[in-house]
């Protein structure tokens, strides 16, 4: 068994847009393609996929803005979860910030998606008490 983490490629969208739909992470109001054009344009490395022989199993979608590192899409598929494939993907990412000189990773967890916190306790990350705001500006669907 050959497991794999790497940059994403093009070739791989319809794999991981399946993937997010099967991991729940698809929303009405967010275009799954339309936010895989706009990371690739950015041209920074910071999109993974972990694949185990070949077939892709994993994602962690990374950002940096100069200040904070962010994290999104991060998904297991299903049947390959509690393995450390999740914890193996958020390392590769977190070594490509640190890389950047990035100090600090903020992330934001849906309040339905509670189960993810333990996860993300389990890797080191601090509830930082903060309350998430959003401003949509270009409306996706
Ligand atoms: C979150 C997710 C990526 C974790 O992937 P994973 O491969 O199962 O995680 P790992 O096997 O690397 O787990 C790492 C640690 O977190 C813990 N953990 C993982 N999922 C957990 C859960 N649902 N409840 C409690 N602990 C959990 C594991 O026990 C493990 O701890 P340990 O190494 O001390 O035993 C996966 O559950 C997933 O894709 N969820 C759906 C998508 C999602 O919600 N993404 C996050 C958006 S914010």
């Amino acid at each position: 068994m050959e497991i794999n983490i790497r940059t994403f490629s093009e070739f791989d969208t319809a794999d991981v847009v399946s993937l997010w739909q099967a991991c729940d992470l698809t929303r009405p109001w967010n275009n799954p393609h339309k936010d895989i054009l706009r990371k690739t344009t950015l041209k920074d490395n910071l999109f993974l996929v972990a694949t185990i022989d070949g077939e892709l199993v994993g994602t962690v979608m990374g950002g940096y803005e100069g200040h904070r590192g962010w994290i999104n899409y991060l998904a297991v598929s299903p049947v390959h979860r509690k393995r450390g494939l999740g914890r193996a993907l958020m390392k590769s990412i977190e070594h490509r910030l640190l890389a950047l000189d990035c100090p600090k990773i903020n992330l934001q967890i849906r309040e339905s998606n509670a189960p993810v916190i333990a996860f993300y306790e389990a890797i080191g990350f601090l509830d930082d008490k903060a309350k998430s705001y959003g401003k949509r500006l270009i409306p996706d669907n």
